[in-house]
């Protein structure tokens, strides 16, 4: 089983949109889980699904994985998806207590029949983040191209020497744009991030539009720019991972 947190320093990146895709993508050649931690909610939303019971009640009610584990049928394929679910929101000093790695790693032993585990995060490095961290296998760090996600980069990037997880992280650079900033700041990352940096993703009305009519935009649009570059960036992870899609 292989573990990838997607995760960033910044809000509205493209985090949950990456996680959906990453993970509906994945789940047509490997048995895949998409499990959202963040009290937001996004993907449930995204799919219009129910989100009353999810992983915050796995952690705090000690509610079982099959009753909160929604089969999300979609046209081709099928994603086992798991909401972050209503206590986070209720009680989210509880959640924040209740996410540590003993706990964690119990829900992880749960879950070990999968092939892949996407967790998708709230939108900052917190303890929350840190412990999904210790189990991960993969930390996908999710940027935009402007002038401020640069100065901040830095700052993260000594946060990743620290806890020692170079090996780990991999960057994807979403919302790409054909303007000198855009492709200055893309650049930058390539140089920085050498084979960690797994490419860019476009700026595509088209997710939002997918996201309107409850699906994922590699299913909704299969030829948009996004669904190209996003199935592009996948085959690089796979690549660097070494492994092939069957
Ligand atoms: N490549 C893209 N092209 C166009 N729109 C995008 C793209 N990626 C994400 N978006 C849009 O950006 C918005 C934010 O995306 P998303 O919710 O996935 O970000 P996030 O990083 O998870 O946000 P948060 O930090 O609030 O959790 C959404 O409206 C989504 O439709
Ligand atoms: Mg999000």
């Amino acid at each position: 089983m292989i573990n990838i947190v997607i995760g960033s320093f910044k809000g509205g990146v493209g985090k949950s949109t990456i996680a959906l895709n990453f993970a509906y993508e994945l789940s047509k050649n490997f048995k895949a889980l998409l499990v959202d931690t963040d009290p937001q909610n996004s993907i449930a939303h995204f799919l219009c699904k129910d989100f009353k019971e999810g992983f915050s009640e796995v952690l705090i009610s000690e509610a079982s994985f099959d009753r909160v584990v929604q089969k999300v049928l979609l046209d081709s394929g099928d994603l086992d998806f798991i909401p972050t679910g209503l206590l986070s929101l209720k009680a989210p000093e509880l959640y924040e207590d209740k996410f540590n790695l003993e706990k964690i790693r119990e829900f992880v032993r749960d879950i070990s029949t999968y092939d892949f585990v996407v967790y998708d995060t709230p939108p900052r490095i917190s303890k929350h983040i840190e412990t999904l961290l210790e189990i991960a296998d993969d930390f996908l760090v999710v940027l935009n191209p402007d002038p401020a996600t640069f100065s901040s980069f830095i700052i993260f990037q000594q946060f990743i020497e620290s806890k020692n997880l170079t090996n780990k992280t991999h960057i994807l650079v979403n919302r790409t744009e054909p303007t000198k900033v855009s492709e200055d700041f893309s650049k930058m990352i390539s140089y920085l991030c050498g084979d960690k940096n797994l490419g860019l993703i476009p700026q595509d009305i088209t997710v939002s539009d997918s996201q309107g009519h409850c699906k994922p935009t590699v299913l909704y649009n299969p030829t948009c720019p996004f669904s190209i570059y996003v199935k592009k960036t996948l085959d690089k992870y796979l690549l660097v991972k070494g492994i092939r899609r069957s």
